[in-house]
Formats: structure tokens, sequence, C-alpha cells
């Protein structure tokens, strides 16, 4: 599928809005609603739509939630998933807390190798702070098994936010020193109801800072396939990477190439613009093969060249919260 000059062969599914966590920053109790079951699209209508994404291009899907894991039958879900032919590589985005060694076998088993964590914090006071969930030794406990069965690579998500967190990223930082993952400190977008004021955020260029100081210098190195919108660092000797994602300070729109698919079945080209298509209304409608691939082609003529989160009007703001579009 092509937007512009962009090819776009990664599409994102969340299939679900719900979490068992809440993030400040992502699902704050007070302002989180679910969306209701009947609106959520049904994996048997996920895969319809993945299936035709695939004949338009689409190679690479990451499942996201919410917490895509509890969701009943995801794990079905992901093996029906894993037997599409033209699906080259296939991730998941989870919070972990959900996983064990059993379960992530399973994955592997299925085919699954490339996993990312969201992990903001090693200290599981803070880790209570943040998600509101007392599960940090369960999450670090699964994040260890993947990295034992031999996953890789395995990503760990941290929004970074003063106030919270920002004494730890040397920490956090030091685990490359320890393990071959790729630690990517995220920039928080101000995304729709979150508890989170934007003068928590913390720019990339300052967490580099604060990296070097603690632990010297940052060599670049290539970007992989597989490193999407991170740009990738590693500190000397290190086995894992280090990566910044900075959607604020420097976007990587120019080579986005990716579609969303929302959990309730709308198509999203960009994470930072609320610019959707109801695509799972026009399937239920009884819309044959053709008429769904026309209705991807025109939702990506809506592709932005550039989101504008510092020159926001009112109808840009994202509305949503984060974890009902996946990430
Ligand atoms: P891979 O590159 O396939 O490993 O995935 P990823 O890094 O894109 O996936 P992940 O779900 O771990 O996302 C990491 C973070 O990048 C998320 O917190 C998003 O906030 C951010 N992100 C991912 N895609 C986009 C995007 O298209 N635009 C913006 N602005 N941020 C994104
Ligand atoms: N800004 C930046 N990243 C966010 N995430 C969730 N909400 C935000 C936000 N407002 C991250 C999570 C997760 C990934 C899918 O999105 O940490 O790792
Ligand atoms: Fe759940 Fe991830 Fe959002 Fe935290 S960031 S509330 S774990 S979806």
């Amino acid at each position: 599928m092509i937007a512009g000059a962009r090819n776009i062969n990664y599409l994102r599914i969340s299939v679900t809005d719900r979490c068992n966590f809440r993030c400040r920053y992502c699902t704050p109790a007070a302002s989180f609603k679910a969306i209701a079951h009947d609106r959520i699209a049904r994996y048997e209508e996920i895969l319809r739509l993945v299936r035709i994404g695939c004949d338009m291009g689409i190679t690479k899907v990451r499942v996201t939630g919410g917490e895509p894991f509890v969701r009943k039958g995801i794990f079905s879900f992901i093996r029906r998933l894993c037997r599409i032919p033209q699906l080259k590589d296939i991730s998941i985005t989870t919070n972990g807390s959900r996983l064990d060694r059993d379960k992530l076998k399973e994955l592997m088993d299925m085919g699954i190798q490339r996993l990312n964590f969201s992990l903001d914090t090693l200290m599981p006071e803070k880790f209570i702070r943040i998600t509101q969930r007392d599960r940090f030794q369960r999450v670090w406990d699964s994040i260890m098994a993947a990295h034992d069965l031999g996953m890789s690579p395995i990503k760990i998500n941290t929004v970074a936010l003063r106030g919270f967190n920002d004494d730890e990223i040397q920490a956090i930082a030091g685990l490359t020193r320890v393990y071959p993952f790729h630690v990517r400190f995220i920039e928080y977008m101000p995304m729709g109801g979150t508890d989170v004021n934007t003068d928590r955020q913390i720019l990339a260029r300052d967490i580099k800072d604060m990296i070097i100081d603690a632990h010297g210098p940052l060599t670049a190195v290539p970007k992989g396939p597989n490193d999407g919108p991170a740009k990738p660092f590693r500190l000397a000797g290190a086995p894992g990477i280090l990566g910044f994602i900075a959607p604020v300070s420097s976007h990587f729109c120019s080579d986005c190439n990716r579609l969303r698919l929302t959990s309730r079945g709308t198509l999203r080209p960009c994470l930072l613009r609320n610019n959707e298509t109801d695509i799972l209304t026009s399937l239920r409608n009884g819309a044959d093969d053709q008429a769904l691939k026309q209705i991807m082609v025109t939702a990506l003529r809506d592709k932005p060249l550039c989101h504008n989160l510092k020159k926001r009007t009112a109808r840009d703001v994202p509305l949503n919260h984060m974890a009902s579009i996946g990430g």
C-alpha cells in the first residue's frame, strides 16, 4: 500500500482497549471508560482485514492493546495470525503482567520472537505509583523468562517523565550493560485523557545527556529493519542497545510505514491525528473484499506528511487514550 512516497507494509492491530494497569500517562482510572464488547472487532473480523491488508502489501504486524493478553482467546488469535503466509514478522507489545514461562514458550512455538515490554521503573514502589498496580515482580519475571527462553530482540519501552522516573534513567539504561535488550526511552506524548502534564515531558536529547553523564559516550549503531521509530546507540562494550523514540522533538513521520487498526475497527493512518475510517461497520454491513480494499486505500490518502504535536489545533489533539489506539 502506498501513501505518498511511503510504502505502508506494517499494520499495528490493537486487539483491545482494556488493560489491567492504569499507567498515569495512558489510562488514568478516573477518565478511562472501556468500549462496549459489541463495538470491538471480533478476531474473525480482524483476521479478514489482515488478510486483505496482506494482499495489498502488509508483511509486518504488531499486536497491541490496551494489554493484548487481557483479551480472551488471544493465544488462538495469534496462532491464526502466524499461519498467514505473507506475514514475515509478527510481534507483540505488552505490559508483561499476564505472561509466564509456559505462555512465552507457547508464543515462541507459534513463531513469535519479538516482544516489546512496557517498563518505566525498576523500583516496585514506584511501579505502583506509575501503573497503580503492584506487579513489578511479575513483569520483571516475565522479561527474564523471555530472555532465558532466547526470545530476541526483547525491547523495553520506558516513557521518561520528570518527577517520576528521571532519577532512574541511568539505572534503566544500565540494563543494556547486562542484557542484550533494546531499551528505548520514549518522549511522553500528550494524548487524550491522561493525568500527566506536559511539563513532565523529557526530550530525547536530555535523556541522552543524562545517560552520557552517567555511563560515558554512546555510539550510534546502524538502524536494523526492526528498529521502527527508535534511533539506536550502544554504550561501550554493552550487549544491549539504547534507543530514543522522539515523536515530540524530532518526528519521524517521513519514514513512517504504519497503518493502525484500532480495537473499534477503525483505520487510523497516524497515531497523533484523529482522522479514522470506520472499516468495521462496512465489513459488518456486507462489504466485499474489493470494497474493503478500496476503504484501506482511501484511508491512507489521509496519512499526514507530518504530525503537529507542537502546533496543534483542537481538531488534532489526539482525543483517544493511547490504550484505545495501541501506541
Ligand atoms: P518495532 O519497531 O516493530 O519494534 O515497534 P515499535 O517500537 O514501533 O513498537 P512499540 O509498540 O514498542 O512502540 C514504541 C513506542 O513508539 C510507542 O510508545 C509509541 O508511543 C511510539 N510510536 C510507535 N509508532 C509510532 C508512530 O507511528 N508515531 C508516533 N508518534 N509514535 C509512535
Ligand atoms: N506517550 C508516549 N508513550 C506512551 N505509551 C503509552 N502512552 C504513551 C504516551 N502518552 C507507550 C507505552 C507502551 C507503548 C505502546 O506506548 O509505554 O510501551
Ligand atoms: Fe496498559 Fe500499556 Fe497503557 Fe500502561 S501503557 S495502561 S500497561 S496499555
